[in-house]
């Protein structure tokens, strides 16, 4: 058998990995400012991390959501007091994907609506509702064009009025800082508006927080950087340190009923156990206002680069916009200086979204190099 070839390869083998650095097959080091698109927050291998998975698999990894699983109680109080949202339940799935595909589903099982609004240049997943509510026609199949899904501009408050008055509408499905998309954020004048409409219409506010929650912005959700308080929040990647595991935080308006949601993997033990390390190190090594501390550095240096048009994001989502397609530079920036890297839809924005413990001496390290590849 062989594999379903449906990744662009690097050709490069990682073999080991500390921190912000993987190690190869021979033996080169590379600084890892992409954490395998923000999935690593507290750096790879961290000790607590592999402890505490080590020891959970050494008791249980597994069981089925048919019985007591206490570990998932702590993580609901840990995860509710660390990231302020205490009131919210929390139902645990296994990606990001998955964690929309429960937002949505539960906002239209709360509704009895089916059409959602989601925004131009949004990224949700690549599942059923998930990608029909992504902009990106290449990535939906026929069976996903089913979906109805109205995507809007940031800012344009008209046309959202005009369409949440028409009584249809299920959910608004918003990334705050959008992700793949190319780090553009809606303004929190358009934030608040959208959530007063959703309040006025009844329609469910879905904060998608798979990339920019568990701090990567600096506050635990990029939303908290405005004043507002959506319905439903998905959150993954970074929740695992990559141990897969995703989840929704229900606000307690909406209510559970048995059979409403259901996964045979989401919130094993497993995974709990990793959460919880990645919780318990981000509180522990405050790693929040490591992020906004050295997310502003990084500002300052990328100010000093004359070839960067325009700085992106908050804390340590950040996106560097240049005045020509960044798809060689990327790959220069990997394979001649040793630096991972992200692109994104917007193809003149280079991503950099490190793990949530990176030292201003790694970001030293990426400015040296990226002025010699711009030279
Ligand atoms: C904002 C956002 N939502 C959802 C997803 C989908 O997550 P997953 O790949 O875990 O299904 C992604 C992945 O990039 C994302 O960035």
């Amino acid at each position: 058998m062989e594999l379903f070839d449906v990744y662009p390869l690097y050709n490069i083998t990682p073999a080991s990995a500390r921190g912000v650095i993987i190690k190869d097959e021979s033996g080169q080091e590379y600084l890892d400012l992409y954490g395998g698109h923000a999935v690593i927050s507290i750096g790879h291998g961290h000790p607590h991390y592999i402890k505490r998975i080590k020891n959970q698999i050494d008791k249980i990894g597994f069981y089925s959501n048919a019985v007591h699983n206490p570990l998932q109680h702590e993580l609901t109080e840990k995860l509710g007091r660390i990231s302020g949202c205490d009131d919210y339940h929390l139902f645990l799935c296994n990606s990001g994907a998955e964690a929309n595909e429960n937002a949505l589903k539960l906002a239209s099982f709360h509704t009895g609506k089916s059409r959602v609004i989601a925004f131009k240049n949004s990224f949700h997943g690549r599942t059923s509702a998930a990608v029909a509510s992504t902009d990106n026609p290449a990535i939906n199949a026929p069976i996903n064009r089913q979906q109805q899904v109205t995507f809007l501009t940031f800012e344009d408050i008209d046309a959202l009025r005009k369409e949440v008055a028409k009584g249809d509408v299920c959910a608004v499905i918003l990334e705050t800082i959008q992700g793949v998309g190319g780090l553009d954020e809606p303004s929190s004048s358009f934030c608040a508006e959208i959530a007063e409409l959703c309040k006025k219409h009844q329609v469910v506010l879905i904060a998608d927080e798979v990339q920019s929650g568990f701090g990567r912005s600096g506050k635990f959700f990029a939303f908290q950087h405005h004043n507002i308080t959506p319905d439903i929040i998905s959150i993954a990647k970074g929740m695992g340190n990559g141990f897969p595991v995703g989840g929704i935080l229900i606000h307690p308006k909406i209510e559970a009923k048995y059979g409403l949601l259901g996964t045979t993997f989401g919130g094993n033990h497993l995974a709990c156990a990793a959460t919880l390390a990645v919780l318990e190190v981000l509180e522990e090594e405050n790693l929040m206002a490591n992020a906004t501390e050295i997310g502003a550095y990084f500002k300052e240096c990328a100010k000093q680069v004359p070839q960067v048009k325009r700085i992106k994001g908050k804390g340590l989502m950040l996106g560097l916009e240049f005045g020509f397609e960044v798809a060689d530079l990327r790959k220069n920036l990997i394979l001649n200086q040793h630096i991972f890297t992200g692109s994104a839809k917007d193809k003149k924005v280079l991503r950099v979204l490190p793990a949530l413990n990176i030292e201003k001496v790694h970001i030293d390290t990426f400015f040296t190099s990226l002025k010699q590849e711009l030279e």
